[in-house]
């Protein structure tokens, strides 16, 4: 294929995926199987990498992600991003309705819509191509997530060719569909990691990470419900939303127009009864003026629309007995105090047990064993304690102490500043930490030790066979054999993983070490900066804020760790049991040519066989410069997925040629 064939091709499956995204994720009407699309994305993938003079942003390749964004850029919106009047109750809702009344004096609809939980966003679109996506923030300067966003599938890049108009935002709410959500918690249960609360707090916390090709996995969804622009030609809201659709928008389905509050009520109640069967959270409904000139003559408050109220649904309540408080210790030694209740039927489950998350929170609600209390159940998996029903306290109950030893080991708890928790700092000597720092260490992303999960963890440590994580290698098979639930065969099996791991990479070593605030990437960072573990813990803090992505508390965190003096221990036996203690010779790079002598680079975008830094090492040790930006003195750009749009135009300004990963490694080859 050559290079115009190449381009026409391109568009082509360009054209091709744009149509079949919006009849998968907008009108839910595929024509094509997904095995046929990802063939088709895969090709699309494959010739932009092969051509990466054809970047576009808009292209659906976008929509894998893969960028790295190490903070998001802060941008004003174009509109404020105001928040809309709160009701729980009909009386105020006919209030709301009275109000509008009383200026205007004809016959208006409303527009009801179901109120979304997710996260609200703001997306610009200029010519049909979608320019950047930036969440609520503060209501005036959001976060600029757009390359999280892209990955979206059910929010366009590209508009469909339809008479749009030139420049407008549209905004709506990030969801994550609850399927999704239960399977991202499972699979953070079974790493070890705390799940998230609630999808919201799922959502929010996947729109902020920093790899998106993250966040294409997490399947995220949106739900468009306003317009904004100069000069907009509808006239109504429920018109916009229907043209936006057409445009290649999702909006909700269950969006009607109502002519009073009885048909709005109705709506409300009908969802309210409904919404247990949706795939997705809401937590109420919202009603708008539908017409947009009645809207402009109302006009707004301070803070929020004349014309649109949301309407709440209570979550779902009930008032027990507070039996007890006991605490719980988790893996990094944070105490968690939870409510024992007398078990209460509440949203279908039967309920024992309620967080009360911090002394904070017990000291506010001033909540003691022996209240009557309310529990909620919103959208989180862990009802809460909302209150206490200080009409039914008995006389003399005792106000609640907060537990000032730890309740595993005795240890006199901490409380590090900023933080909410208190902390047991005896962590190699309480059994909670112990345990998960075990588990941890034997868990499938870091030394990945078939047999060696939660249930076995708990045996061996019942049994006093191991107390840290280096015990796991001076394991002997014959001391396994003959525990409770073991035999022959399992403890074989365990040795053998056991052994196995041995062969486990450096920076998943350090990953598995535990340390706090070093989770996966932060570990391979470390790795490749400083190539083995000698170096890792010799490094003064200084030393260790200058690896890239490495900031003042991990510099500070990783510094103490290899300070504290049986940490030292357990490393040095870990390296006679015959850990990886040095990067992988893939990774690292001994000085070998001077062929790219006198020629400077610039790196950009994510590639497929190699990371950027990797690039920038086989730069240097062939002899060549890295350089950050793109000018007449560069001599070549070195171009991946989603490379920077402006370095690319740039070269091609300045006719400065733009290369694909393999034709770099042809020139090093
Ligand atoms: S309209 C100016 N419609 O609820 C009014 N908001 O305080 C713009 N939300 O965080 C908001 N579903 O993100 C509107 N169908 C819907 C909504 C909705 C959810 C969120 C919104 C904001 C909050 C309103």
């Amino acid at each position: 294929m050559n290079r115009e064939q190449a381009e026409k091709r391109i568009r082509e499956l360009r054209q091709q995926l744009d149509e079949h995204n919006y009849r998968y994720y907008v009108l839910s009407a595929p024509s094509i199987s997904d095995y046929e699309f990802d063939h088709l994305l895969e090709e699309l993938v494959k010739l932009e990498k092969e051509y990466p003079g054809f970047y576009d942003p808009a292209s659906p390749s976008q929509r894998v992600g893969g960028f790295v964004s190490k903070e998001f850029a802060q941008v004003k919106h174009d509109y404020p991003f105001l928040s809309l009047g709160n009701t729980y109750s009909e009386t105020e809702l006919n209030e709301f309705d009275g109000r509008i009344r009383k200026i205007i004096d004809v016959a208006f609809e409303y527009a009801c819509e179901l109120k979304y939980d997710g996260v609200a966003i703001g997306v610009v679109y200029h010519k049909g191509v979608m320019q950047k996506a930036v969440t609520r923030g503060d209501g005036l300067v959001g976060d600029d997530v757009t390359v999280n966003v892209k990955t979206i599938k059910s929010i366009p890049i590209k508009l469909r060719e339809t008479a749009y108009p030139e420049h407008f935002e549209i905004r709506g709410e990030i969801i994550m569909p609850e399927k999704v959500f239960h399977k991202i918690n499972a699979e953070r249960i079974e790493a070890g990691e705390e799940p998230f609360a609630n999808p919201r707090n799922a959502t929010s916390g996947t729109l902020k990470m920093q790899d998106s090709s993250v966040v294409a996995k997490r399947n995220l969804d949106c739900f468009m419900y306003a317009l904004y622009g100069e000069d907009l030609p509808f006239k109504t809201h429920y018109e916009s939303l229907r043209k936006a659709r057409e445009w290649g928008f999702k909006v909700s389905d269950h969006m009607v127009k109502c002519s009073g509050m009885k048909e709005v009520m109705e709506y409300i109640n009908e969802w309210e009864k409904g919404r247990d069967k949706l795939p997705f959270d809401i937590d109420g409904v919202v009603v708008k003026v539908n017409s947009y000139e009645t809207q402009r003559e109302l006009g707004f408050t301070a803070k929020s629309p004349r014309w649109a109220i949301a309407y709440k649904y209570k979550p779902e309540s009930a008032a027990t007995r507070l039996l007890s408080i006991s605490y719980q210790v988790g893996r990094t030694g944070a105490i968690t105090p939870v409510a024992n209740l007398d078990p209460v039927l509440l949203a279908g489950t039967v309920v024992k047990r309620a967080s009360l998350h911090n002394a904070d929170i017990i000291e506010k609600l001033d909540v003691r064993a022996g209240d009557t209390v309310f529990v909620e159940k919103g959208g989180e998996i862990i009802p809460k304690i909302t209150g206490v029903d200080l009409s039914k306290r008995p006389s003399h109950l005792p106000v609640t102490r907060y537990i000032l030893n730890c309740p595993e080991c005795g240890t006199v708890l901490v409380r590090r500043e900023g933080e909410a928790s208190h902390y047991c700092p005896n962590e190699q000597g309480c059994a909670p930490q112990i345990k998960g720092k075990i588990e941890h260490f034997a868990s499938r992303k870091a030394m990945n030790i078939e047999g060696l999960g939660k249930e076995t963890v708990e045996l061996l440590y019942e049994n006093r066979l191991i107390r840290n994580i280096a015990d796991i290698y001076d394991l002997k098979a014959e001391q396994l054999e003959s525990l409770e639930r073991m035999g022959k065969k399992s403890a074989a099996n365990l040795i053998e993983g056991i052994s196995l791991s041995r062969q486990v990479p450096f920076e998943r070593v350090l990953y598995a070490l535990g340390i706090r605030y070093t989770g996966e990437t932060v570990a391979k960072k470390l790795a490749l900066h400083f190539k083995n573990m000698e170096s890792v813990a010799s490094a003064g803090q200084e030393e260790l804020t200058a690896a890239e992505e490495i900031g003042e508390t991990i510099a500070a965190s990783v510094f103490n760790f290899f300070r504290d003096k049986k940490n030292q221990e357990i490393i040095e036996r870990l390296r006679k049991a015959g850990l990886c203690f040095t990067l992988g010779k893939d990774l690292i790079s001994p000085k070998i040519s001077t062929k790219l002598a006198g020629l400077s680079f610039v790196v950009s975008g994510v590639f497929d066989h190699h990371s950027r830094d990797e690039i920038k090492r086989m730069i240097e040790v062939n002899g060549g410069k890295n350089v950050s930006s793109v000018s007449a003195k560069t001599s070549y750009l070195v171009a991946g997925e989603d490379s920077g749009p402006s370095k690319i135009e740039k070269a091609k300004e300045l006719k400065i040629p733009v290369i694909s990963e393999q034709e770099f490694m042809d020139m090093v080859k």
